[in-house]
């Protein structure tokens, strides 16, 4: 009984070989194809996340996100989100791994870092939510929070948007300054401004930031553009969210995962308002999405067990193609089942 590891070494070499772009491409497009099958009922719904929130000095989530594909296998993500990495620790804010168990005999069949997956998975179900309800043709991106998450926002949208430029805002001047060097690689102006410019000129605006508990909303809801699209990225713990409720009041809302949008999501705020279609429901049928293209629309996003299943996939296919991952024996397999002690 073997276990495919991935290591950061291996998706290092994901990235180098195949490319980020490619990488980027594939899962907007898979991640697309497995929503509408969710949203055609084609597949099963993944069931709320589970976690321990930590309080006191060093605050943050640690989270279980399972997903299970019958008759395939079951996915489960180990997450956390502990905003003080960075200073205290030198370490992202988003930590994990994440492992596929054999549906039928439980069997752990891979396990992989969760870091660069969750980012780029993340984006991508933001670019998948952004060419479904954002004006075709949008230039502008703006950016609140300039972590790790916005960066992978900023790859994901300009493979569905012919972006022009990028604004980008964080309450930390130096994060703000130093994030043109980490999409260099786009290829787009980026500016830095404030929170009120960035909505005042976004086609699309994303919010990607560690904004605590009780502390949002991290943007005013105007002045802004008639059409805006916004991607809520942030609001994904009970009491944290990003976007003002005026705003909320006068968008078409989308949900990434309608079991948890209301506990952790900027649905929040909106204790009496109906969910409305989830962004399964308009991967299968986009034309509900269609109306929403020239008016403000939201996709609250807490982050979805069923993405990170699909993004294991996609992971666990570029490292078959390139032969990478070591396979190791770590659960136990005895030389009589019936006794544990025959190792
Ligand atoms: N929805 C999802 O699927 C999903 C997935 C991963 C992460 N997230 C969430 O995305 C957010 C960002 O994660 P990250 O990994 O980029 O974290 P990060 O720590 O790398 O970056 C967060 C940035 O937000 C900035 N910030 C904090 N409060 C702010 C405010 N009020 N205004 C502007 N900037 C502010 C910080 O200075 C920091 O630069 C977190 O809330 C995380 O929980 C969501």
């Amino acid at each position: 009984m073997q276990t495919k590891v991935l290591c950061q070494r291996d998706i290092k070499r994901i990235l180098s070989v195949v490319g980020r772009d490619v990488i980027m491409d594939r899962l907007i497009s898979e991640l697309h194809r497995g929503f509408a099958r969710l949203g055609r009922g084609e597949t099963d719904e993944p069931p709320p996340r589970t976690g321990f929130a930590r309080g006191g000095d060093v605050p943050g989530v640690i989270e279980f996100m399972p997903y299970r594909a019958s008759g395939i296998g079951v996915t489960m993500k180990t997450v956390s989100y502990s905003p003080q990495n960075f200073e205290r620790f030198n370490l992202p804010t988003i930590v994990g791994t994440v492992s596929r168990l054999d549906d039928d005999s439980g069997s752990m069949v891979a396990l992989a870092d969760a870091g660069t997956i969750t980012a780029m998975r993340t984006g991508a179900v933001a670019a998948v939510a952004t060419r479904l309800l954002a004006r075709p043709g949008s230039t502008t991106l703006a950016l609140i929070g300039a972590g790790a998450q916005a960066v992978t926002q900023a790859h994901a949208l300009s493979r569905v948007l012919p972006l022009e430029r990028i604004l980008i805002s964080d309450i930390k001047a130096e994060h703000a300054e130093s994030f043109a060097g980490r999409v260099a690689f786009l290829k787009l102006p980026v500016e830095v401004t404030d929170a009120a410019a960035a909505m005042a000129t976004a086609d699309v605006l994303c919010t990607v930031t560690s904004v605590p508990v009780g502390g949002g909303p991290v943007v005013s809801a105007g002045p802004r553009l008639a059409h805006l699209h916004v991607n809520g990225i942030g609001a994904d713990e009970q009491g944290k969210t990003e976007l003002p409720r005026a705003l909320l009041d006068d968008a078409f809302i989308c949900v990434d995962h309608p079991g948890q949008a209301r506990a952790e999501g900027e649905f929040q705020q909106l204790p009496d308002r109906e969910l409305g279609p989830s962004l399964a429901d308009l991967c299968a049928a986009p034309e509900i999405a269609a109306p929403h293209l020239e008016s403000v629309s939201v996709f609250d996003s807490t982050g979805s067990a069923f993405a990170d299943h699909i993004a294991l996939d996609v992971l666990l296919g570029f490292a078959d193609e390139l032969g990478l991952g070591r396979k190791m024996a770590i659960e136990s397999t005895p030389e009589d089942v019936l006794d544990p002690y025959s190792l």
